[in-house]
Parts: C-alpha cells; sequence; structure tokens
C-alpha cells in the first residue's frame, strides 16, 4: 500500500533557519514566543523599549541561535523602518512577524485622560499595522511569510478602568481578517493568539489584588491563570507550515475563560 499521507512529517512544525521578529521579546510573553522559536531552529531579531536584553540574549543563544536587537519607541514611524531595514540588513529576509508588545494604562473611566487613551491604541494597535504593512511589502517579494498579532482575553470581552485595552485588542481582531484578505494571494498567513490572564508586568494592578486575582481564577474553567509554555506551542504552530492553510483566525489560550458566561 502507497501512504498517501507521505508528503506529512514533524517537519511541518519545524522552523529551522527561519527569521522571526518579535516586538518586545525582552520580558513577559513575548520572551516565551522568542525561546519557542529558537528551540524550533529559528534566529531572533528583536526590537525592544527597554534596556533590559541580558536575559532574552543569553536564552537564545544558548538554543544555538542568532538574536540582534534594536532599541526604541514603536511608535515612531522611522524607528518601524529601521526595525524593517536592520532585520533585512541582518539577515536578508524576513519569515515571522509576532506583533507582542502592549501596554494598559488603569485610570477611572469617568476621569480617563485623553492621553492615556491615545497612547494605549497607539501601542496596541497603530503600530501593529504601521509594522505589518511594512513587514508586508518584504513578504509579498519574498512570496511567503507569517505574521501573528497578539490579541486578548479582552479581544471578546471588555473589564474596567482601561477603555482603550479591550477596544484596540477588539481591533486586533478585525486587524488580523485583513491582512488575511489583503496577503493571503502572496502565501502570508495572518493570524492572532488571544491569551488569557498570565502575570506579567501589563496587568500588575490586576494579579496584585487578591479579590481580583480569585475572581478571575474561579471564572477560567481550568481553574488558573495561564503559564508562559501554555503560549510556546501555539506561537510555534502559527509560524510554522503546518498552518499554512488557516488564514485569518485567533486562537484563544486561556484555559476556557472567554467560553464562560
Ligand atoms: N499578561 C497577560 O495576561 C496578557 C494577556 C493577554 C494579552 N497580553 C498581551 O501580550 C503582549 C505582551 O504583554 P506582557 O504581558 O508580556 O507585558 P510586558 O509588560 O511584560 O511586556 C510588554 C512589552 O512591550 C514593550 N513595549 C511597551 N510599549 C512599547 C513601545 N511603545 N515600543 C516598543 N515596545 C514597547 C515593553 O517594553 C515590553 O517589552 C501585550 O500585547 C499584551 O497586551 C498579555
Amino acid at each position: 500500500m502507497t501512504d498517501k499521507f507521505k508528503k506529512f512529517d514533524m517537519d511541518y512544525f519545524s522552523l529551522k533557519d527561519k527569521v522571526a521578529i518579535v516586538t518586545g521579546a525582552n520580558k513577559g510573553l513575548g520572551m516565551a514566543y522568542a525561546v519557542a522559536y529558537a528551540r524550533a531552529g529559528a534566529d531572533l531579531y528583536i526590537p525592544h523599549l527597554t534596556d533590559d536584553i541580558d536575559e532574552i540574549k543569553k536564552l537564545i543563544e544558548a538554543e544555538g541561535r542568532k538574536v540582534s536587537f534594536i532599541q526604541g519607541d514603536l511608535r515612531d514611524k522611522e524607528y518601524i523602518e529601521d526595525v524593517v531595514r536592520g532585520c533585512i540588513k541582518e539577515y536578508g529576509k524576513i519569515d515571522i512577524l509576532v506583533n507582542n508588545a502592549g501596554i494598559s494604562l488603569f485610570e477611572k473611566f469617568t476621569e480617563y485622560p485623553d492621553e492615556a487613551w491615545e497612547k494605549v491604541i497607539d501601542v496596541d494597535l497603530n503600530t501593529v499595522y504601521y509594522l505589518s504593512h511594512r513587514v508586508a511589502r518584504k513578504m509579498i517579494e519574498q512570496e511567503s511569510g507569517k505574521i501573528i498579532n497578539i490579541g486578548s482575553a479582552l479581544s471578546f470581552t471588555a473589564d474596567k478602568n482601561c477603555p482603550p485595552y479591550p477596544t484596540a485588542k477588539h481591533a486586533i481582531i478585525g486587524l488580523t481578517r485583513v491582512f488575511a484578505n489583503e496577503l493571503g494571494a502572496y502565501n502570508i498567513q495572518t493570524n492572532a493568539i488571544a491569551p488569557g490572564f498570565l502575570k506579567t508586568d501589563v496587568n500588575k494592578e490586576l494579579w496584585e489584588d487578591p479579590e481580583f486575582y480569585n475572581k478571575i481564577t474561579d471564572q477560567i474553567p481550568a481553574g488558573r491563570w495561564g503559564k508562559l509554555e501554555d503560549l510556546m506551542g501555539t506561537a510555534v504552530f502559527l509560524a510554522s507550515r503546518a498552518s499554512d492553510y488557516i488564514n485569518g483566525w485567533t486562537i484563544n489560550i486561556d484555559g476556557g475563560f472567554t467560553t464562560t458566561i
């Protein structure tokens, strides 16, 4: 009997010699995506805002992969151009882009400052559009690429006292579909990951409040907050050949949180 499935093997999940840009991968969840990619065989190009790059550098190099850094604020369009040019100069290509960098700023809704609204929308939505748009030009030339946007459980729900965050994260789902439609014909897939609740700097004010922490834990069918390793397999899958026919979708990694009433 001939094996009509012989084309498929575990290499479908390999990222051997791919090049990945992961924004803000010097800390938090971004670090987990970057380490997963290095472990799957990719080299990394990391745009970062703050100085703390020692840990991620050591982690990537321990996997035997290369990593380069470029420091700046993604709200600066010149810097965005530098990120794209810098990665191409370093590695000659961009196979994977993960739009991970993000912020939230909490204030009482009625007193929410316009500046905070503008800043969160800028970082969490506008920079994702501008960077993806510029990276897409290179991916079109290559006729291949994977764009992975980072949404949130708050892409599907809303909470209190940070109005721009769920607004931007809902828009990330729309943006993902727009890019899927615009770029699908060039063999570029755009998908999103929507993490649930993991303890990082972005939501420190929430998990440090035991009442909130316990309320959320009770709402998660898995009965616990997420761990970094919960995200890593999906990040590799969406960056790999195994997901080539998935385009415009979002995978929720939230222990079932967004399925509950
Ligand atoms: N932690 C969670 O539970 C959770 C849940 C859902 C979604 N997310 C999303 O995951 C992503 C990563 O968040 P995290 O939890 O790791 O937070 P984090 O604060 O640990 O990391 C955020 C990263 O973004 C960078 N960044 C912020 N503003 C920037 C700017 N203007 N220019 C360049 N870089 C900038 C930070 O320097 C940092 O490296 C965010 O998009 C966040 O919304 C987090």
